[in-house]
């Protein structure tokens, strides 16, 4: 199985406690009267919007927009690709986009481009990772959650090859966890744990 355990970069202690801090942030940074219209970017994204918005001390609406630029390799590999468009207007709310990690930044300048073409009244975005040294576009996000090194993250909604979005935690992904067909071994969730928590 995948030996996670030596990896793990953010428990989910550090995880609930950031996140309660990114939505006293961003909750700072609005009117008292703000409805925020909460836009995830699936799929890693639905782990990171789950918790921030149960925690955001103020109303929300939901959406999601679903695309794609990695393949089964750990590396950014291409273009961004559509996969599924949002289901309600953007014209005239508060945008919040919710993203699990900016990387090379471009998915995230395709999203803000996309969006913004819908006429918000705001747009910022909140990353549960940046990852700065990827960057290929001059882009940032307006809310960071923790910024991390050029490793290969899994958990709290990130993949890989699929799997490993449902660990609790943050892990860095050893080559050493992955076959050489670049599967990786196992993510059968009642045999990971959390050693940090
Ligand atoms: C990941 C991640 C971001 C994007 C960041 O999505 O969720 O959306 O890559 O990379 P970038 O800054 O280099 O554009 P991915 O394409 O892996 O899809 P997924 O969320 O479905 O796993």
């Amino acid at each position: 199985m995948v030996n996670v355990g030596h990896t793990v970069l953010f428990s989910a202690d550090q995880i609930k406690d950031r996140v309660a801090g990114l939505a006293a942030e961003i909750r700072r940074g609005y009117p008292a009267d703000t409805t925020l219209h909460l836009v995830a970017v699936l799929k890693g994204g639905f782990v990171f919007l789950a918790d921030l918005a149960r925690v955001l001390d103020c109303p929300v609406t939901i959406d999601f927009v679903a695309v794609s630029s990695y393949g089964a390799a750990t590396r950014s590999t291409g273009p961004v690709r559509l996969r599924q468009d949002l289901h309600l207007p953007v014209r005239d709310r508060d945008v919040l986009i919710v993203e699990d990690i900016i990387d090379t930044g471009e998915t995230l300048a395709w999203i803000l481009e996309h969006l913004r073409a819908g006429g918000p009244r705001s747009l910022r975005t909140v990353a549960f990772l940046d990852k700065p040294s990827r960057r290929t576009l001059d882009i940032q996000a307006d809310y960071v959650g923790f910024t991390i090194p050029d490793r290969f993250v899994v958990g709290y909604g990130l993949d890989h090859d699929e799997r490993l979005r449902n660990l609790p935690y943050v892990a860095v992904l050893e080559p050493s966890d992955v076959t050489p067909t670049g599967e990786t071994m196992t993510n059968t969730a009642p045999e990971l744990s959390d050693p940090t928590s």
